[in-house]
């Protein structure tokens, strides 16, 4: 199976975490980049987009922005070609409390946006940066990985 991270990341975080799954495995690491990384803008330019077409297996991971999904990332996966036959994992990363303030809305967004063009959600991880915890979940979605990758 060949995998690959496409991330984006506006402060390092989500980055980090994408950083630390492709430590541990073979995966690839890309970021979507913007011309501008104003979250504010409506409709972002993309000028790299990640090219998913040889892969199988897909981590599409975003922070989030204003209760949603970061622009940037929307636009990215809104262009995506069609993802029939291919896995999906995704995480976000998030500051506020709880994950109904905003993670939860955010991974359902990712979700219908990879499903609308025919790919196969498997997991999806909020990872809240402020709590104690954070640690912990990272740690497990890296766990499931490194297990992934011995088989
Ligand atoms: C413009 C902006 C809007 C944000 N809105 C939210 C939000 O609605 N809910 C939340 O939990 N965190 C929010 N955050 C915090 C980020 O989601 C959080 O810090 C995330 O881990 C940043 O990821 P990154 O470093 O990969 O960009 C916001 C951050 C920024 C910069």
């Amino acid at each position: 199976m060949k995998s690959l991270i496409v991330i984006y990341s506006k402060t390092g975080n989500t980055l980090s975490v994408a950083q630390k799954i492709k430590k541990v495995t073979d995966f690839d690491l890309e970021e979507v980049k913007a011309q501008s990384d104003d979250p504010n803008i409506a409709k972002p330019e993309l000028i790299y987009k990640p090219n998913v077409k040889p892969y199988n297996h897909l981590v599409f991971a975003s922070p989030v922005h204003g209760f949603s999904l970061s622009r940037i990332m929307h636009a990215y996966l809104k262009q995506l070609p069609d993802l029939t036959g291919k896995t999906v994992d995704l995480f976000i990363t998030h500051y506020f409390p709880y994950a109904w303030l905003g993670g939860n809305h955010t991974l359902k967004q990712m979700k219908s946006l990879v499903e609308d063009k025919g790919g196969r959600v498997m997991s999806m991880t909020s990872i809240n940066w402020k709590t104690k915890k954070r640690k912990d979940v990272i740690m497990k979605m890296i766990e499931n990985y490194k297990a992934e990758a011995k088989i």
